[in-house]
């Protein structure tokens, strides 16, 4: 397809509740022509989301990748501990207006789903309507900014 050669990479991690998911996804993705890094897990053993969400979050940061995808059990664990990385602003998605607002309001570098809370058809859904949206900028970025300057 046009453009595909030029799609950026993707950064993907799970803990074992989102291990499930993650394998989707990851599945969902390379089939529309990304580039997927994963930093795992790669089993269904048990880990610390914290140590998953570091990892991917360092990746996406060093790598310039263009987002990362993190799932945990519900979400909220690893979406807090990927906030707490400078640069970082990861969005933890429950539809898919939030999903796109995540992009066009936020620009979320990483988005965070549940994979004990949400379906493989409503990620699906949610991806493509991030994947779909763009940062509107404005006033968007004027309040974005003061979300990083918190950082310092
Ligand atoms: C692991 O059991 C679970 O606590 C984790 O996946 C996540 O839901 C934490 O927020």
């Amino acid at each position: 397809m046009k453009g595909d050669c030029f799609k950026k990479m993707i950064v993907i991690g799970s803990d074992h509740g989102g291990f499930e998911l993650k394998t989707a996804i990851k599945g969902y993705l390379e089939e529309k022509g990304y580039n997927i890094t994963d930093c795992g897990v790669f089993t269904p053993d048990s880990v610390d989301y914290p140590d998953i969400a570091g990892q991917v979050c360092t990746k996406l940061l060093s790598d310039k990748a263009e987002f990362g995808i993190l799932i945990c059990g519900t979400g909220i664990g690893i979406s807090i501990a990927a906030n707490k990385i400078k640069g970082i602003r990861a969005a933890l998605l429950c539809s898919t207006y939030s999903a796109k607002m995540a992009r066009e309001h936020n620009n979320a570098n990483v988005i965070c789903f549940g994979g004990r809370t949400t379906t493989f058809e409503q990620a699906k859904q949610m991806l493509d309507a991030f994947l779909n949206a763009k940062f509107q900028a404005g006033r968007h970025k004027i309040r974005v900014d003061k979300i990083m300057e918190m950082e310092e």
